[in-house]
C-alpha cells in the first residue's frame, strides 16, 4: 500500500493509461510526480489537476523522451517509477527518428535516471502486446516467453509497424540494461486496452477498438484476432506488480481473447444505431481466436474484475459523454476524431458515416 512517504513518478501521465493510473495511485495514498511534455497545455492536463487529492499529492513535471536526461529531476527521490509514455504516431513520416529512436533512448535514459537516483525500488514499464505476437505465422497461444519478429514488422510495414518495432527493441534493450545495472525492472504487457477514460481526446487504442463503429478499416487487422483488457484492471495490475515484492520479469495482462466478429456482434447488439458491419472483407468469419495467457499474473495473485462487455460499453459511453462519438437521436455530435457523423433519416434508420480521417 502506498503511504504519504512514498513518491512515485508516472511518465506519459496525461494519456489514456497514465491518467487513470495516476488517479488510482493518488487514491492509494501515493504522492505522484506526473510527467507531461507540456504542463502549460490545460487541454492536456486539466483532467489530472481535477483528480481527487491532486492539490496536495500531485505535481506536474515537464519531460520529453527525445531529450536525454529529461526525466532525471522528476525521478530523483522517487521510490517507484511507472514508465507509461511512448510516441504512438502510426502516421509518422519519419518513424525511425520520431517513434523508434525516442522510445528506446527514452527508456534507457529513464533507467539511467533510476540507477542514479539510488532511491528507486522498482521501475514498472508499460510494454505492449506488440512485443509478443507480431510474426508471420500466428501461434494459437502466447505468453511472456514470446517476442515479435522485428524484421517481419520492418518488411511487412503493417499498420503500427514502427510502434511494434519500437516497443520490442526498447524492452529488449531494457532487460539488458536492468541485468547490467542490477535495476529492479518489471514489465506489464497489455493487449488492446479498452474502457472508460479521463482524457478529453480520443485515446489511440479506442481508434482501434471502436473501429467497427467508425469504419476505420486500417485498424481491423489489429483486432482481427484480438486480446483485450479493461483500463482499470490494467492500472491495478501495474500497482499490483509494483507493490508485490515477489513480482519479477514480464507479465502479460490480458483479460480475454475475441475475434473482430465477436466484438462487432457485441457492439451491434448494444448499439444497433451505429450499423456495425456483419462482414469484414478479407477476414474469415470462422477465424480462430488467439489466446494470450496471463497465468503468470494470476498465479501471482492478481484478479481481473471486468468483462469484455464492461470494456466496450465503458468506452462507448465515455466517448459519447465527451462528444467523441455521436449519440443518435440527440444533437450530440462528435467534436474530435474519429470524425463520424450520424445521419438520422427517420427514427428507424440511422446511418453512421466515417470520414476516414484517422
Ligand atoms: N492503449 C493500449 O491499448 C495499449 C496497449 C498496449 C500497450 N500500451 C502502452 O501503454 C502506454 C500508454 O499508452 P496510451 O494508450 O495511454 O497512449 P496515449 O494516451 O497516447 O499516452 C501516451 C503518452 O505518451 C506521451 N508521449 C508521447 N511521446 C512522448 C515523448 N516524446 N516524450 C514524452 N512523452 C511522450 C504522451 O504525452 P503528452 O501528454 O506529453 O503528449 C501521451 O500522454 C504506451 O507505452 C503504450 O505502448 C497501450
Amino acid at each position: 500500500m502506498g503511504s504519504e512517504s512514498e513518491t512515485v513518478c508516472v511518465t506519459g501521465a496525461a494519456g489514456f493509461i497514465g491518467s487513470w493510473l495516476v488517479m488510482r495511485l493518488l487514491e492509494r495514498g501515493y504522492r505522484v510526480r506526473a510527467t507531461v511534455r507540456d504542463p502549460a497545455n490545460m487541454k492536456k492536463v486539466k483532467h489530472l489537476l481535477e483528480l481527487p487529492k491532486a492539490q496536495t499529492h500531485l505535481t506536474l513535471w515537464k519531460a520529453d523522451l527525445a531529450e536525454e536526461g529529461s526525466f532525471d529531476e522528476a525521478i530523483k527521490g522517487c521510490t517507484g517509477v511507472f514508465h507509461v509514455a511512448t510516441p504512438m504516431d502510426f502516421e509518422s513520416k519519419d518513424p525511425e527518428n520520431e517513434v523508434i529512436k525516442p522510445t528506446i533512448a527514452g527508456l534507457l535514459s529513464i533507467m539511467k535516471a533510476c540507477v542514479d537516483a539510488k532511491t528507486v525500488r522498482r521501475l514498472v514499464f508499460t510494454s505492449s502486446a506488440g512485443t509478443i505476437d507480431v510474426e508471420e505465422q500466428t501461434k494459437p497461444v502466447y505468453d511472456e516467453t514470446c517476442w515479435s519478429d522485428v524484421e517481419f514488422c520492418r518488411n511487412k510495414k503493417m499498420t503500427g509497424w514502427m510502434y511494434f518495432v519500437s516497443k520490442t527493441l526498447a524492452e529488449k534493450a531494457a532487460w539488458e540494461f536492468a541485468k547490467e545495472h542490477n535495476l529492479d525492472f518489471v514489465s506489464v504487457i497489455p493487449p488492446l486496452v479498452v474502457g472508460p477514460f479521463l482524457m478529453s481526446s480520443m485515446p489511440p487504442s479506442l481508434i482501434t477498438g471502436l473501429s467497427p463503429i467508425t469504419g476505420n478499416k486500417d485498424h481491423y487487422g489489429i483486432i482481427k484476432q484480438g486480446q483485450f483488457v479493461h483500463l482499470d484492471d490494467l492500472c491495478n495490475a501495474h500497482i499490483y506488480v509494483y507493490e508485490n515484492p515477489k513480482a519479477e520479469g514480464r507479465y502479460l495482462a490480458s483479460q480475454c481473447d475475441a475475434t473482430i466478429y465477436e466484438i462487432a456482434k457485441l457492439l451491434r447488439e448494444k448499439y444497433p444505431e451505429y450499423n456495425v458491419p456483419t462482414k469484414f472483407e478479407g477476414i474469415d468469419e470462422n477465424i480462430e481466436k488467439v489466446h494470450f495467457s496471463s497465468k503468470k499474473l494470476t498465479d501471482l495473485g492478481f484478479e481481473f474484475k471486468y468483462t469484455l462487455e464492461d470494456m466496450f460499453t465503458g468506452a462507448v459511453e465515455a466517448c459519447r459523454a465527451k462528444g467523441l462519438l455521436p449519440v443518435p437521436g440527440t444533437d450530440v455530435k462528435p467534436n474530435d476524431s474519429p470524425k463520424i457523423e450520424v445521419k438520422a433519416n427517420d427514427s428507424a434508420e440511422k446511418e453512421v458515416k466515417a470520414n476516414d480521417s484517422n
